[in-house]
């Protein structure tokens, strides 16, 4: 058997990783080592919250079987574009096909003139701003327009020096500011909006085609409503996300990808466009020094934000499918057939896999959603429009925290939770081993998941548990003692009970003042090793996990005191801690 780290760290930088995005996705790399330690090739791995597949992916590179299983339809279209492999030539070349229909259907959309030699170019971007109408002297301000030069935003309306706040100020409407196009001689060059750029955008939005855009209401009851102020800002709708023109070079190429015949060239094809989408949208963020990426778990918009050529963001996109295709089938031993020919992905909510019978998986790794932290559900609308299909989320396992579904969200959470793992239970092969990914700042949620844990069956505590470490940026603000956001996971690998010991019961877990733990961690710790607040949660989580103690009163905040009262502060740029715990106090 290979060796388990304790430590799992994992750059998301690999080209299967940064493929296709989605929510909180695992990178392979993380998982190969569990499943290479806890099967066999030619062995079952079962994943029942499978996401884009990631486990899946890790199984069919190891020469695994996998099961994987999700209620995301998005998810099941993701993996199926993973597993998918297509030759890189002929889906470069549908591709290509596909650009020059839509290119022809959209016409003169996206053409500009070049200022230095009057060429006919495309434009690659456009950068757009918001205005704000000031409720003092009425005057408009362009958001851009305002910014300082390091690309800071306004305090101050530039017109009468009233103080701006970009909530309560009325919105007017959004203006393009300018056009990046290649220059003369190859390189981009930025110029500004001309009359030209003008008409063409006051003709996309007349254009009738706009009525035919794959568009999903976000209802008034989903959590990302609130959250994301959609209904402050009336974006209301998936479709209210693309500008006019890109929604129409959407439309038409998503007409002409359709079209083609050969299911796999078919599949990667759909895959590369649905991986666009968050760029080719609104939330396609402008930054000061390069843009930054669309925050997939919220609805968000920049003030200043791009509409991005729509053929470009394909073209680059179809290169990475066929890189990562390559990655995934054509590095020698990474690839067997066999497995190849055994990986499924059902659409079912993983405390009813009816498509599976008991004892037959030789492992289960599973990756639930955290609590609170993300709605699946609600984001996938986004590309759910397109496909046709959304995500049935009567059985999602969130916890939600507003509206009346708040109350009893908990106890549904827990329940669901337990229900999961009780399905993998059953499944699973006496013996055999589940490892479960988790992370939460709120020892609450913790404990909640311990319980689940403990009365679906499974031996306690856990045979292994590993710190995974993706990379993230930390917490921040140490000083204001905010809960923050965990980023670093554990993954708990328990048991299931031998045949013939029956399922027994695992031992209650006691209870134990939570306090003297986190200063034993803080004073033990290597200064080398004190990295984030997140890192040295997952230290004092593991410890207390190992001694079989209850999570629930051990939270992030109180991690965060401790390391204050220890002399740590953390830096508010990068999230790492600073000094080296000089200073301590007693107590
Ligand atoms: C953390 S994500 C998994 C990401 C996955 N590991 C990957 O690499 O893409 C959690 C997943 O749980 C799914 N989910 C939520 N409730 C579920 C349920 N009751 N049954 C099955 N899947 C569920 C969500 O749709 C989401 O895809």
């Amino acid at each position: 058997m290979s060796r388990l780290p304790d430590t799992i760290t994992v750059p998301r930088t690999d080209p299967i990783y940064n493929c296709h995005a989605y929510l909180t996705k695992m990178p392979i790399g993380a998982i190969r080592p569990f499943i290479e330690h806890f099967t066999q090739p030619g062995e079952l791995v079962v994943d029942s919250f499978a996401g884009s597949g990631a486990t899946g992916l890790a199984a069919l590179t190891l020469g695994r079987r996998a099961r994987l299983s999700d209620i995301a339809v998005l998810g099941r279209h993701i993996a199926t574009g993973y597993l998918t492999d297509a030759p890189a030539r002929e889906v470069r070349a549908a591709a290509d096909r596909a650009i020059a229909s839509a290119r022809k259907a959209i016409g003169t959309l996206y053409l500009t003139k070049r200022v230095s030699d009057g060429a006919m170019v495309e434009t690659i971007r456009t950068i757009w701003s918001f205005t704000y109408l000031c409720p003092s002297c009425k005057d408009k301000m362009v958001y851009y327009e305002a910014l300082d030069a390091r690309g800071k935003g306004p305090e101050y309306c530039p017109s009468c020096g009233g103080p701006f706040t970009r909530r309560s100020w009325p919105r007017g409407k959004d203006v393009p500011i300018g056009v990046v196009i290649p220059g003369e001689e190859g390189k981009q060059v930025e110029q500004m909006v001309c009359e030209m750029d003008q008409r063409r955008i006051r003709m996309a939005t007349k254009d009738t085609r706009l009525r035919q855009i794959p568009s999903l209401p976000i209802e008034e009851h989903r959590e990302m409503y609130s959250r994301s102020g959609l209904g402050r800002s009336g974006m209301t709708e998936t479709g209210k996300f693309f500008s006019s023109r890109n929604a129409i070079a959407l439309l038409e190429l998503w007409r002409a990808i359709n079209e083609i015949e050969d299911e796999t060239i078919l599949q990667k094809l759909r895959f590369a466009f649905t991986a666009i989408l968050p760029r080719a949208s609104m939330r396609y963020q402008w930054g000061p020094k390069r843009p930054l990426n669309a925050q997939n778990q919220t609805y968000y918009v920049a003030p200043v934000y791009f509409e991005w050529n729509v053929f470009d963001l394909f073209s680059r996109k179809v290169d990475a499918a066929t890189r990562a295709n390559g990655t995934l089938f054509e590095d020698g031993d990474l690839f067997s057939e066999e497995s190849m020919q055994d990986i499924t992905y059902e659409v079912t909510s993983a405390e009813r896999l009816v498509h599976l019978a008991d004892c037959s998986a030789d492992y289960v790794f599973i990756d639930p959603p955290f609590g609170s932290n993300i709605f699946y559900s609600d984001m996938n609308l986004f590309h759910e429009a397109w496909l046709g299909e959304t995500t049935d989320y009567t059985y999602e396992a969130v916890v939600y925290t507003t509206g009346s579904r708040k109350k009893g969200a908990m106890e549904r959470y827990e329940r669901l939770l337990r229900g999961a793992f009780a399905e993998a239970l059953r499944v699973l092969k006496p013996g055999r081993y589940m490892s479960v990914v988790f992370g939460n700042s709120s020892g609450r949620i913790w404990g909640l998941l311990q319980r689940a844990l403990r009365d679906s069956g499974f031996k306690a505590p856990p045979v292994h548990v590993a710190s995974l470490d993706k990379g993230q940026r930390s917490v921040k603000g140490l000083n204001s003692g905010s809960e923050g956001v965990v980023t670093v996971s554990l993954i708990l690998t328990v048991q299931k009970p031998a045949q013939g010991k029956g399922l027994e019961k695992a031992a209650t877990l006691s209870n134990g003042d939570i306090d003297p733990l986190i200063r034993t961690v803080i004073d033990e710790m290597p200064s080398n090793e004190a990295r984030s607040p997140s890192h040295i949660h997952a230290r004092i989580l593991r410890r207390a996990i190992h001694k079989g103690r209850v999570l629930d009163d051990l939270h992030l905040g109180d991690v965060l005191i401790a390391l204050r009262n220890a002399g740590y502060r953390v830096d508010r740029e990068t999230g790492l801690l600073q000094g080296s715990g000089r200073g301590r106090q007693a107590g």
